[in-house]
């Protein structure tokens, strides 16, 4: 039995009824997307057996038969977008905003500790009116221990445990060279802090590490004293740790004469002795001294002239000090539950 296009018009016409009926009753967007498979869907969809009987027809009777085809098609999808606005619009509204949940925790980066005490430090010494100057980490010997009046093979230079580079030069083992550095560029007076890495072949233990930082600060002028030293680093201590004693203790340093180590009182036991003042009740935080004649002569600074002073601190062993660390190599270890309570 051949299909006459007018069977098949009157199908068509009955599967639409049927269709529309169907979503008239989707009570839900998910019995809609039921309907809607099973009825314009691309691959299931009924709508598609209908076309696949096309080439059965007559040919003449063919265009009538796709028009009606596609008018089908339109009004059904028509009926389904509809429908889908229509419950949509009666979905129940989400529940109400509650406002005394608990927010989600939000995650802030901060400083490292020895950043913020960096920080603090050329703060201080800015306010005291000085400058910030820096130097390369990859240095000459001679700006590093040479023009520091180190003598060549001096036995001071092994304290300082030298990392030296393949071809020559070495990293600095101290930001002293930023002196010399600064001596040749400016004329005095002039007072600047250098803040900076220093490297070191040190085993890494609870006080050690093979890079740390350092600031070195420098004052040269006529006239300058060691009264002008310790008025200044005992005002700078006093900033910086809140109203505290210093103490001076005669040192050595070659680019220094005389030489100083200041202590301040520990601020983990209040002097009273524990392990990170190795129970001395004092914490050494830099070395200090007049500078060494010789050492303005190597920068070219006429030493009949001018005097100066000049000192190296560490503020890695500061940051212990100030925030109760009990081990320096937490502040090498990126321990983010560590470096979290920094966080400002
Ligand atoms: N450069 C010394 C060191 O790394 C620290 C130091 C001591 C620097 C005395 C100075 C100074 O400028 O006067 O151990």
């Amino acid at each position: 039995m051949s299909t006459t296009s007018a069977d098949l018009l009157a199908r068509l016409d009955a599967f639409r009824d049927a269709t529309l009926a169907q979503l008239e009753a989707a009570a839900s967007l998910e019995a809609l997307e039921a309907v809607r498979t099973a009825s314009v869907g691309r691959t299931r969809g009924a709508l598609n057996d209908f076309k696949t009987q096309l080439p059965q027809l007559p040919a003449p009777e063919r265009p009538a038969f796709g028009a009606k085809f596609n008018a089908v098609k339109v009004v059904l999808e028509h009926a389904i977008e509809e429908r889908h606005a229509a419950l949509t619009a009666s979905r129940p509204a989400p529940a109400a905003l509650d406002l005394s949940m608990p927010a989600r925790r939000q995650w802030r980066g901060g400083k490292h500790p020895v950043t913020l005490v960096m920080e603090e430090i050329e703060s201080i010494f800015r306010d005291l009116g000085f400058t910030i100057a820096t130097g390369p980490e990859a240095e000459h010997e001679w700006y590093n221990f040479g023009a520091l009046n180190f003598p060549p093979h001096h036995p001071a230079m092994d304290m300082h445990d030298t990392l030296y580079l393949e071809g020559g030069g070495l990293l600095r083992t101290h930001t002293s060279p930023v002196q010399i550095r600064t001596l040749q560029s400016y004329p005095p007076p002039i007072r600047i802090i250098a803040p900076g890495n220093v490297f070191r072949r040190d085993f890494f233990d609870a006080s050690h590490a093979p890079m740390f930082a350092q600031i070195e600060g420098m004052a040269v002028d006529e006239g300058i004293s060691f009264v002008d030293l310790k008025a200044t680093l005992a005002n700078f201590a006093n900033r910086f740790f809140g109203q505290t004693i210093t103490r001076f203790r005669p040192s050595f340093f070659p680019f220094t004469e005389p030489s100083a180590e200041m202590d301040v009182a520990c601020r983990i036991c209040n002097g009273s002795g524990c392990a990170t003042c190795k129970q001395t009740g004092w914490v050494e935080i830099l070395g200090c001294g007049m500078m060494h004649p010789n050492v303005l002569e190597a920068a070219g600074v006429d030493s009949e002239r001018y005097s100066g002073w000049a000192f190296g601190m560490g503020p890695g062993r500061m940051a212990l000090q100030r925030f109760g660390i009990p081990d320096i190599r937490l502040e090498y270890d990126s321990d983010i539950a560590f470096l979290e309570q920094f966080a400002q």
